[in-house]
């Protein structure tokens, strides 16, 4: 399976901090946004990624995270060059994706919980059709939402609904079988002139090939819409990481526990970073006697 980062957009709803500068560079607390949705594909066991940007900020990316080779995955770039909609990631990723299936994650959530790399490993491995998520919110209708009979299983799916038909969200993380890259160059534009990623799970729906599963109470999910959201997210990572002492989306662990990566890479890459928190944490890392449990 491979891996699209969408993470391009103008990001308006946070002028001016991204003004000059694409939202998913901006710190979630003390590592860019793009760490967040990249730790996902990563512990999902994806390892080829292509990260879709803007044009005017490509080589930020590009001199962030580079080909990905130091941390033992691959990641290639292309330019989105107007904001067309989330499913237009499966146009201009056609020829990255090629046979493969794919799992896309919005480079501006960010998702956090107990048993979600073993969830997550478990779709990637095998997927037919498409795999959405629902989650419970108080404002649903900000959201793409799914709508379930009482049996559970989903009926509808809307796009930012003035009155939503359930309170159950569908997060920016979408696994798919290779026949979305078909599905997408068939849809057309919504009335807002985008090609929304509502219209591939309405199509998938139609033919009986969207599985919905519900990310419970152990699972976070956080939007990063907003300056209110970009704090509330902060202040999340800080209290998990502190009252831990594990860190959430730190690439340079994930790698090493994933073995993308090995011992003595690690240690050259928390000592770049030794005069951060976050240097010191992966030297930490790298110390035979931690032990995380899992
Ligand atoms: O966050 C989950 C929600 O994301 C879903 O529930 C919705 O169904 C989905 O449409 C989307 O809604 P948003 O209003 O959050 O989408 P937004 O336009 O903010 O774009 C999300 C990210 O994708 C953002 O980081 C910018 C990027 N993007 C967006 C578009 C439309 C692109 O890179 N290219 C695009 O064409």
């Amino acid at each position: 399976m491979k891996g699209i980062i969408l993470a391009g957009g103008t990001g308006t709803r946070l002028f001016p901090s991204t003004i000059a500068c694409s939202k998913q560079m901006l710190s979630v607390y003390d590592k860019p946004m793009i760490y967040y949705p990249l730790s996902v594909l990563m512990l999902s066991g994806i390892r080829e990624i292509l990260v879709i940007v803007t044009e005017r900020d490509i080589e930020l990316f590009r001199s962030l995270l580079g080909d990905g080779a130091k941390l033992g995955i691959s990641i290639e770039y292309a330019i989105q060059d107007k904001p067309r909609g989330l499913a237009d990631a499966f146009i201009v990723g056609a020829d990255f994706i090629g046979l493969d299936s794919v799992c896309l994650i919005l480079g501006d959530n960010i998702f956090y919980g107990d048993n979600f790399t073993k969830r997550l490993s478990k779709i990637a491995k095998d997927i037919q059709g498409g795999v959405i998520f629902g989650y419970h919110v108080t404002n649903p209708n900000e959201f793409g939402v799914v709508e379930f009979d009482k049996n559970g299983k989903a009926v509808s799916i809307e796009e930012k609904p003035i009155i939503a038909k359930s309170n159950y969200a569908i997060p920016g993380l979408y696994y798919y079988d290779n026949n979305v890259v078909e599905i997408a160059k068939s849809i057309k534009p919504s009335g807002r002139g985008e090609l929304e990623i509502t219209s591939i799970h309405s199509e998938y729906l139609k033919q009986g090939k969207l599985q919905v599963e519900i990310f419970g109470r152990g699972t976070v999910w956080l939007d990063t819409g907003n300056h209110k959201d970009m704090l509330d997210a902060a202040i999340f990572v800080e209290a998990i990481q502190t009252r831990q002492g594990l860190y959430v989306a730190c690439l340079e662990e994930i790698a090493y526990r994933k073995k993308y990566i090995d011992k003595k890479r690690l240690i050259e890459l928390g000592e770049s970073l030794k005069s951060t928190e976050y240097g010191k944490y992966i030297l930490s890392i790298s110390d035979d006697n931690f032990f995380e449990g899992e």
